[in-house]
């Protein structure tokens, strides 16, 4: 089960082997695991009609992979360590025989309030142990989960239950996270009056706070799952049964449920889980992801469960209740692999190293880094403060569609270099492109990054619109996937992402859509129209500037913006929120109509000298004003 590259000249190997025959190459791989019966076929479809397929006909739970499987050689070994939100609150560990059990124990409930195989289930919940119960509960049944960021508001909640027609939803009666408190129950409230499809609400407890119920739809965790057997047998799932829907921004309309499948998505995902980290038996391992995203959902959950791993669940914040809270984690449990995003490390750079200093860091063995391009700075901050120098950086780069790892050093295998994801996994097969859809070839270029070849981990579909999954990732360069992303291959070949060629936002690392944060802006009666876009931000990489074109003058520019921030909270959730604000006569726009956005984000990164030709726009004396405006 541990069997993972061992040195440099493996890993060129194995490139080799792959290049070679791709699915030779997949189909050794998905051999290690346990099937219910073997698949018929390996792989078909491909980019072009976005049919693609792996181990088809492949019989299998994912469950009994993470799970069942282990029972007899690790069943007492300690699958999850939960930290909570505040250090002297209750923490526990978890066994895999006790997950095992959970787990059973938690299907039954689902099958006996009617979820069958194919249903949808939304979770909507605190990042706790019972999340991950909740949602591999749901894997076993054969139902579709959808996570939904503990963050969203009432208002993007409803869109995702919405859009996926969920019939069950699961959430606490409420979460902390640092200081703040985040009434779930009420919110789910709120969502569900515009959700005629839930007919069942499973509440965990988690504040123990006052809420609302309501009768015959509403029923507590702990009741239910008193009474429920620990037995249960998994569902038999295909291959390309759906195993989960994760909503993500686009640069157009809204939020898309991207699905990944049983089969493919569990061997991608434990394949590069164990190269990538280089995760040995008696590790500990830490990913300070939420669920939320498709980090929590591959790197907390399925990945780490699947190859037999012990990782930590942490409820809480980087600086809560102070910016020493990561390092003594890292003390207490002896953490051994960390893997959190640049945002955080760069928050933490700000405070004094003492913070640092206090805790005893020597188990750490591997560090990783994900969600955005990590800045030098960053990257040496982390080697020398976190890693004294003697832990690998493995700056992962991948994406929710990809459902894992794509472009990343293996820890101690791969040489690194600061701000470079390095080097493809074997079996993945990154090209760059020209602006005439033309492959780039040779080293020391840069284009847009695609994939030239289909990998078991991608995701199948955009749910209900196959349409908007062709037209997203397989039009712009036919035959391949499109990333969105723009990416440096250097004099070595190295690979570095250089971000977001999309109107894509990358805040915090969290993934928004200008369209998306546009849309809920304009819901403000004030607001006539508006253009937002992304500006180097310091701590969060990106933040988000909003030119906002205004009905009247608004009197007072401060509480204007709070307005605009209680429009946003309320549309999508706090981490939208613009940071700046600006209100201009009118937005650079083309003949066509088309708001030039190059121009705005110049302006918004006090690029001023390099607005390049303005002379297409319908109106040029627009830029000037827009330049000598303010923002606030
Ligand atoms: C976008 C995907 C991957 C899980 C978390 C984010 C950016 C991600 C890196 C990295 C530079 C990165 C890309 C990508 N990104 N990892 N190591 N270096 N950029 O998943 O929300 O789907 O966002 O995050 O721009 O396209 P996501």
């Amino acid at each position: 089960m541990w069997l993972q590259i061992q040195n440099f000249q493996e890993y060129l190997d194995d490139v080799q082997q792959s290049r070679a025959d791709v699915l030779k190459f997949w189909e050794h791989e998905a051999g290690t695991y346990y099937w219910r019966k073997p698949w018929d076929k390996v792989h078909s479809g491909g980019f072009e009609k976005g049919d693609v397929t792996w181990f088809e006909g492949g019989k299998l739970n994912i469950t009994e992979n993470a799970l069942d499987r282990h029972l007899n050689s690790i069943g007492n070994k300690t699958a999850f360590i939960f930290e909570p939100n505040h250090p002297d609150s209750f923490r526990r560990t978890i066994t895999y025989r006790q997950l095992h059990e959970d787990v059973c124990r938690f299907a039954n409930v689902l099958q006996d309030k009617g979820i069958e195989k194919g249903d949808r289930v939304c979770i909507y919940m605190a990042m706790t142990p019972e999340l991950m119960i909740a949602a591999l509960a749901c894997a076993r049944v054969g139902a579709v989960h959808s996570i939904v960021f503990a963050g969203f508001s009432a208002q993007s909640l409803a869109e995702r239950i919405q859009d996926c027609d969920a019939k069950m939803l699961i959430t606490n009666d409420g979460l902390r996270r640092g200081d703040k408190h985040v009434p779930l129950k009420d919110i789910s409230d709120e969502a569900l009056e515009n959700c005629p499809s839930v007919h069942s609400v499973i509440v965990c407890q988690r504040t123990n706070r006052e809420i609302s119920w309501v009768e015959g739809r509403d029923e507590w965790w702990h009741m239910l799952i008193r009474n429920a057997s620990k037995e249960h047998k998994a569902v038999e799932m295909d291959a390309e049964d759906p195993l989960f829907i994760l909503y993500t921004s686009g640069s157009t309309g809204k939020p898309k449920g991207v699905l990944h499948t049983c089969g493919g998505y569990m061997v991608y995902t434990s394949y590069t889980f164990r190269n990538v980290f280089q995760v040995r038996e008696d590790d500990v391992y830490w990913c300070t992801a939420d669920a939320g995203w498709i980090t929590g959902h591959s790197y907390i959950l399925y990945a780490p469960l699947v190859n037999g791993a012990t990782g930590i669940i942490f409820e809480g914040t980087p600086t809560y209740p102070d910016a020493g809270r990561f390092w003594e984690v890292v003390e207490k449990y002896r953490v051994t692999h960390f893997y959190t995003a640049p945002t955080a490390i760069r928050a933490l750079m700000t405070f004094d190293l003492d913070f640092v200093k206090k805790y005893d860091l020597s188990s750490l063995k591997v560090l990783g880094s994900v969600g955005e391009p990590i800045n030098e700075e960053a990257w040496n901050w982390y080697n020398t403060h976190i890693g004294g120098g003697r832990c690998p950086i493995v700056d992962t780069w991948w994406q929710t569609e990809t459902g894992g790892i794509m472009i990343s050093p293996l820890a101690g295998v791969t040489p690194t270099k600061p701000g470079f994801a390095t080097l493809p996994l074997p079996g993945i097969f990154p090209v760059l492109m020209d602006e005439n859809g033309d492959e780039i070839q040779g080293n020391g270029v840069s284009g847009n990054l695609c994939i030239s070849h289909p990998w078991p981990g991608m995701a199948r579909t955009v749910w209900g619109d196959h349409e908007r999954y062709l037209q997203t990732y397989m039009s712009a360069y036919k035959g391949y996937y499109f990333t969105g992303d723009g990416c440096r291959r250097d004099q070595d070949g190295y690979y570095r992402i250089t971000g977001r060629v999309d109107d894509v936002l990358n805040v915090s690392g969290h993934r928004l859509g200008t369209a998306e944060i546009e849309n809920a802006i304009n819901e403000h009666p004030n607001i006539v129209e508006s253009a937002v876009v992304g500006y180097p931000h310091d701590i969060k990489g990106q933040g988000i500037y909003a030119y906002l074109i205004c009905e009247h003058a608004p009197a007072d520019l401060k509480a204007f913006k709070a307005e605009v921030h209680q429009v946003v909270n309320k549309m999508i959730g706090p981490i939208a929120k613009p940071d700046l604000i600006q209100v201009v006569p009118g937005l650079p726009k083309t003949r066509s109509g088309k708001i030039m956005r190059r121009i705005l984000r110049k302006v918004a990164a006090k690029e001023h000298d390099q607005l390049g030709d303005v002379s297409t726009l319908l109106d040029p004396s627009i830029v000037p004003v827009i330049v000598e405006g303010e923002a606030c």
